[in-house]
């Protein structure tokens, strides 16, 4: 595991064996926008319907506005084929809490992907930011995901009502 952040650095790029993560750029548009149009990847997520071209680039101006406010954000994870998802720390309000976000196309599914490339994220944000914990909201339906939790040693605490739909609150401590 290996971060090439710094301190004066907003921009970070952490690796693991198999994967990269960077902050979301213009770039990755058209990724984004075929992800969020495929149901079987937005079954759970609870992010409304899908965004047109126009929104999705709002969307990614949106990330990269939250990097340069807050320091931490959205990143686009590599693998040795390309971009396979989107993973991050979103928080767009000041008043709502940081999300930890992690969300994979299909090609990147169960191939422990997300069990390997969240806990840079938690890792990074531990080191950078001092932060003990992150919060998820999961659709306990899920099972992948409630799987992933468990297994980087998260807990659930409760429901979080999004919209109208219950789903489940999960807390992800940075240190294990
Ligand atoms: C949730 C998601 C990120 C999991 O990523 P992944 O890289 O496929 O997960 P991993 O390969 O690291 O698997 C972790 C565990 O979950 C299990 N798992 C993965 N997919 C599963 C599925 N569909 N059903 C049941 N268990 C599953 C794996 O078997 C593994 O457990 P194990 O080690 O005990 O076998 C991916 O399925 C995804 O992007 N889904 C769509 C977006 C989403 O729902 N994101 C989460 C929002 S809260």
């Amino acid at each position: 595991m290996r971060s090439d952040s710094s301190a004066a650095s907003p921009v970070p790029v952490l690796r693991s064996s198999r994967l990269m993560l960077r902050p979301l750029c213009v770039a990755d548009h058209a990724s984004l926008l075929a992800m969020a149009n495929d149901v079987d990847v937005t079954r759970y997520l609870h992010e409304g319907p899908p965004p047109s071209a126009e929104e999705m680039l709002n969307r990614v101006t949106r990330a990269i506005g939250q990097w340069e406010r807050r320091g931490y954000g959205m990143m686009a994870v590599e693998d040795v084929s390309g971009f396979v998802g989107r993973m991050g720390v979103f928080q767009l309000a000041d008043d709502t809490e940081p999300l930890l976000v992690y969300v994979l196309c299909r090609s990147g599914w169960g191939k422990g992907y997300a069990t390997e490339a969240v806990p840079l994220i938690l890792e990074w944000m531990r080191t950078m930011h001092g932060t003990e914990q992150l919060l998820a909201h999961i659709d306990p339906r899920n099972t992948a995901s409630t799987r992933v939790a468990a297994k980087l040693g998260g807990f659930r605490r409760g429901t979080v009502d999004r919209a109208g739909t219950m789903l489940d609150l999960w807390v992800f401590p940075t240190k294990r």
